[in-house]
This record gives structure tokens, sequence and C-alpha cells, in this order.
């Protein structure tokens, strides 16, 4: 679907909203580890277990048998050895079925993904505001905002493509530097809170839905209200239905992105800041592209 028509993806934890977002003709479905604060209530991902995400990753899959579902390595799944990455990588495929596995990172876990590549799975990387190691980002913020930091995305991006990833997701990031990222790989780049400018978008079910009241990120857009709306106007009695409800606003999603109205870059977006885009395309432009690409792969 690269340059022809953008993907639609959503993070679901369960077998009601599966069905509905299958029924809505999303295309991937991610099982996030964004279920530990979204369904078990912890403060972030750090506590969430292989078997907690492979649980809900069954679910899932039972809900949507045809969709392609991505199960998202928790924080502590592989990063030791890549013995133990495969080994969890297996377990999401075995168990639940999954079509791909998802972990965060950029030049740091390039060797990770290569040996899950290696060993005969689908990975996509993750990169921006990777929320498992958002204490040393300094909290849940967006990246890339000045030249100094985007040059650091740009580089994990570089280094996810050559190790074998098949896709690539860019979170909380200036659509700027998504942009440039889009053009540099020839994987599909897809974002949650990085711009229109890549190959598709995602975003939480429960963010969508309206669903979550902890937090909302600015990249969020609840679809419910015009769901309802559309309900009115056909006076309905789907209106009484909650399942009626999640499926009208999955495809009014569906519509926006591939449409391209969702996401607006006034609204939904994060900025560079000011000056930091004219620094980091001078930047870019003295980069000598072997020395830069190994800096970004490193012995791979
Ligand atoms: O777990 C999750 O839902 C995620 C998204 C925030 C990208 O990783």
């Amino acid at each position: 679907m690269k340059g022809k028509e953008k993907i639609t993806w959503l993070v679901i934890y369960d077998y009601h909203t599966a069905q509905r977002a299958e029924e809505a003709g999303i295309e991937m479905i991610l099982v996030g580890d964004s279920v530990g604060m979204s369904i078990y209530g912890y403060s972030g991902t750090v506590p969430v277990t292989m078997d907690q995400v492979v649980g809900h990753a069954e679910a899932v899959r039972r809900g949507a048998s045809k969709t392609f579902i991505i199960g998202d390595m928790p924080f502590g799944t592989y990063q030791l050895t890549v013995e133990e990455a495969v080994a969890n990588a297996i377990r999401f495929y075995k168990e639940a079925g999954v079509d791909a596995i998802k972990l965060e990172g950029g030049v740091k876990v390039a060797k990770y993904i290569r040996a899950i590549v290696d060993a005969g799975m689908s990975v996509i990387g993750h990169i921006g505001l990777t929320p498992q190691s958002s204490g040393q980002l300094g909290g849940f913020k967006a990246q890339g905002q000045t030249a100094e930091s985007a040059m650091k995305v740009i580089e994990d991006a570089l280094a996810v493509e050559p190790a074998g990833a098949f896709a690539l997701l860019v979170e909380a990031v200036p659509p700027e530097v998504t942009a440039i990222i889009a053009k540099k790989l020839n994987i599909p780049v897809l974002s949650i809170g990085a711009g229109p400018y890549c190959d598709g978008q995602l975003l939480l079910d429960i963010d969508l839905l309206g669903r979550g009241t902890v937090f909302s990120p600015k990249f969020v857009k609840n679809f419910v209200p015009q769901a309802i709306a559309s309900l009115i106007e056909e006076t309905s009695t789907d209106l009484l239905n909650l399942a009626k409800i999640t499926r009208r606003a999955f495809v009014g999603y569906v519509r926006e992105v591939k449409n391209g109205t969702f996401p607006d870059p006034e609204k939904h977006c994060y900025k560079m800041l000011e000056g930091e885009l004219k620094k980091l395309e001078s930047e870019l432009a003295k980069k000598d592209t072997k020395e830069f690409l190994a800096k970004c792969h490193p012995g791979l």
C-alpha cells in the first residue's frame, strides 16, 4: 500500500473491539503493551508481562481472524539476549497467532530485530517517543523538536530498515521529521502523533472512542461525536447500541485517514522549535551518507 493508499491501524486489547475493527475495514491491529495503562491501571508500560500481552493477543486474534495482528514486546522481554528476544517473539506467534511483532528502539535494538527476522518472523520498529524508556526521555514527551533530537530520531529510523524490519512506527515527532524519514526509507512508515506525511496512522481504540480519562495526548481525536451525529441524522436505532457506535467511529477514522483529513497538522501535531528545521536540513546536507549509515547500523 506504500505510496498508493494510507494504512489504518488501531491498538486493541479485546475480542469484541477487534471484531468491530475488522468489520470497519481496519487493516492492522496492535496488541500494545499500553494495555498496562489502558486496562490494568498501571502508571506506565514497564510492569507489563509476556503472559498479559499474549493473553490479550489471543483474544484479539479470535475477534479479528482476517486482520494483520501485531504483538508488542513488553519491557524486559527483548533487551537481555537475542536468544530471549527470539524466544519471546516465538511465544506471540505460537500462542496468539500474530502476524508480526513490534519492539521499541532504533540503533540500540537493531541486533534484536535482525535476530527475530532471521528466525522467520516479521518485525515493525518503533522510534521517537518510546514509552518503555520514557524515564530516559524525561517523560511522555514529543521527540525531534530540535535539530539534535530530530537527528537522533532519523539515525534510529535508518537503523531499522537494514536490520530487516518490514515497517516503522514513529511516535510523537513533528511532521517535517517524519516526512524526511518516510522519504529516506523504502519500508512503510506509520505515525502515531507524527503527522500525515507518511504511509499510515495508528491510534489507541480507547482514545478514538473517548474512553480514556486520565490523559489525552495532542494527537488524539475522538471519533464518537461524529458517529453519533450520523446515527441521529439517520434516526437509527443503532444509536442505542454501543457496538454499532464503536463500528461507526472506526469507519469514520478509516475514512479520514484514507482521505488525508486526519491527522490535521495544525490540531494533532507537534511543532519543531523556531529555526530548528533549517538547522536540521543543513546538518543532513553535510552528512557523508556512507559514514552516516554505518553509524546507524553498527555491526550489521
Ligand atoms: O503499546 C502501545 O499501544 C504502543 C503505541 C503507543 C504505539 O506501543
